[in-house]
């Protein structure tokens, strides 16, 4: 066999079958090479290959395909193959010689309400990729809060205030995804907002969130707090305010403060001062609403595999993107013990994320 060289050989003569040896080798190239999913993806999504066959209204042949794309015919050999690797990821399927869309596609249409394209291409775009190629330097390095402060040279959320397109990039990744989450609080879970007049949305960006629970409430009063660049230039209502500035000095107060896809972004240490600032923000009886991700501990369980995968994707992510972690529930437990909330309630009702209740 060509690929078994005399070292090989030798470890072969231990334990290790021909099978397992090659196993092996699939398993590694499989991890070395994934980046080339994500990459393919990005430039399906890139070159509007999903809005191109869902307009076409019926499955798109190759030479179609080709026509609707406005480049080099030349280049349609190499179509062919960026569409077989996506068939292979299950982004589309061939029907009668035709290429369609899956249930994964049509969630990359880019004017679909719930899409998550701009995700796609926030996640795979170049600035946010390459913090990954110092996490060695940065684990080697005390003197940076996070790999993308040793590749940046300033934090996340100072690269977004200074890089427009980054901070186009990341609102509209936000709010498609703060459209989903919100569509899913609104229809199973409107019962916890009963008895509640007043929400502040802290860290809600350019208010998806608070403008669809104003509406779905109309006697209750919405505020966004975020800071003053996010929020610069949003016009409020009665209904609905915006407020620049800082969750570490103060949050307005208010009957619930929402915390979605906050505290992830954050060491312990600040957890507690946010949370803290939440409590004086909330009267007695008044509550603190979390959607963030319970990390299971061990794997299994309620959670399948693809789930437990996305959590530990996540989980780097922060660490690698802003100091920030995904927690398990005894390291929310402990947050929370620690700011000074006495009990929480636990809704797992959105995939990888979860609604938690906190109250004191
Ligand atoms: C991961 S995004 C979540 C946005 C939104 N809650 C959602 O889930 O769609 C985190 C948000 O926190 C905001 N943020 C970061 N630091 C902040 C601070 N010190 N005070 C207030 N908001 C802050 C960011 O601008 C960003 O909009």
């Amino acid at each position: 066999m060509a690929l078994v060289n005399e070292d090989v050989r030798s470890y072969l003569s231990g334990e290790v079958s021909t099978k397992q040896l090659l196993d092996a080798q699939a398993h590694v190239w499989n991890h070395i090479f994934a980046f080339i999913k994500s990459m393919s993806l990005k430039s399906a999504v890139e070159l509007g290959i999903p809005d191109i066959i869902h307009k076409h209204g019926k499955p798109m042949t190759l030479p179609e395909l080709i026509d609707a794309l406005p480049f080099d015919k030349q280049k349609s050999q190499c179509v062919h193959r960026l569409m077989r690797i996506l068939i292979h990821s299950q982004f589309f399927v061939k029907e009668r010689e035709g290429y369609w869309l899956t249930p994964a596609s049509h969630l990359l249409l880019t004017d679909a309400p719930l899409s998550v394209a701009p995700l796609a291409l926030l996640i795979n775009d170049q600035i946010l990729t390459k913090p990954w190629h110092y996490m060695s330097e940065w684990l080697l390095n005390e003197n940076h809060s996070s790999p993308w402060e040793t590749a940046h040279g300033r934090t996340f959320w100072e690269q977004a205030e200074h890089e427009p397109r980054m901070s186009n990039l990341f609102n509209e990744a936000m709010s498609r995804d703060a459209r989903l989450i919100t569509r899913l609080l609104l229809k199973d879970c409107k019962h916890v907002f009963d008895g509640i007049n007043s929400l502040v949305d802290v860290g809600g960006a350019t208010g998806t969130t608070a403008k669809a629970i104003a509406e779905a409430f109309p006697h209750m009063k919405c505020t966004v707090l975020d800071l003053p660049y996010v929020v610069a230039g949003f016009e409020g209502t009665d209904k609905l305010g915006y407020v620049g500035g800082d969750m570490f000095e103060t949050i307005p107060p208010a009957d619930v403060v929402l915390l979605k896809w906050i505290l992830h972004d954050w060491n312990d240490e600040n957890c507690v001062k946010i949370l803290k600032n939440c409590k004086e923000a909330i009267p007695k009886g008044g509550k603190v609403m979390i959607i963030d991700m319970i990390i299971l501990e061990g794997g299994g369980g309620e959670c399948d595999d693809k789930a437990m995968e996305n959590q530990l994707f996540f989980d780097m992510a922060m660490m690698t993107y802003v100091d920030g972690k995904e927690r398990s529930e005894k390291e929310w437990a402990k947050l929370f013990l620690e700011a000074g909330f006495t009990t929480y309630n636990i809704t797992h009702a959105f995939g990888a994320r979860s609604l938690i209740e906190v109250y004191h």
